[in-house]
């Protein structure tokens, strides 16, 4: 079974995938990830000419070893991941990662923007997870404040909206929901109660499809 879990930033996607993962025994992979590490290998060369071919290069030679989430979670390198993200040759490295990753026997639970439209069209259940800018501004303030740094909330919530609109007017990306997707909007449910309703939607949909 392959899910595909989509939506905006910190709208507690990855989360919900790695639950589903858990659930069903099926591996996980948080397509952020790879945007970010190409984004912080080229940290350096952010607002010079050479970026775009920077990007280029080093998305073509990421592997599973370069994602590390605790090295990768800051809003700096959120930012410089939505600006590798646009660059329509970066994309097309990372295509075969994760495609790859999604056809693995046994299946997988993918999350991102583009999973239920360009990575896995085909995937079993679809997942758009949306929640109200503020309430995801609070959730990773309290993720950052877990790790004892302070959070400067506004500063926080504009650049949320700034990756947002930077991520819907992507001219490379479908960051919109697949036709066949169900959306979640997790604005007022904690984690587990948005689980909760993952899995249901899940075994709903794959009922839904075992029905002749
Ligand atoms: O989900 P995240 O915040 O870790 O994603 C970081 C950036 O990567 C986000 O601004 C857009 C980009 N991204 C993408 O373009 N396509 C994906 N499948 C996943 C992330």
């Amino acid at each position: 079974m392959i899910i595909a879990v989509d939506g905006p930033a910190a709208s507690g996607k990855g989360t919900l995938a790695a639950g589903l993962g858990g659930h069903y025994g099926l591996p996980h992979l948080d397509t952020g990830l790879l945007y970010r590490a190409v984004g912080k290998a080229v940290a350096a060369f952010e607002s010079t000419p050479e970026f775009e071919a920077e990007a280029i290069a080093a998305a073509q030679s990421i592997d599973l070893g370069d994602l590390h989430p605790e090295l990768l979670a800051s809003g700096e390198i959120g930012s410089l991941a939505s600006k590798v993200a646009v660059i329509g040759e970066v994309r097309h490295a990372l295509f075969a990662f994760q495609r790859d990753f999604a056809l693995r026997p046994g299946g997988a639970v993918l999350d991102g923007r583009d999973i239920g439209t360009v990575i896995c069209p085909d995937a079993d259940v679809k997942l758009f997870i949306v929640a109200e800018a503020r309430a995801r501004m609070e959730r990773r303030a309290r993720q950052f404040e877990a790790r004892g740094q302070i959070v400067d909330r506004e500063a926080l919530l504009s650049q949320i909206e700034e990756r947002d609109a930077r991520d819907r007017n992507n001219p490379n990306g479908r960051f919109f929901p697949a036709s066949d997707a169900v959306l979640l909007d997790t604005t007022e449910l904690d984690i587990e109660a948005a689980l909760r309703a993952a899995v249901a939607i899940v075994d709903e949909t794959m009922a839904r499809k075992a029905r002749p």
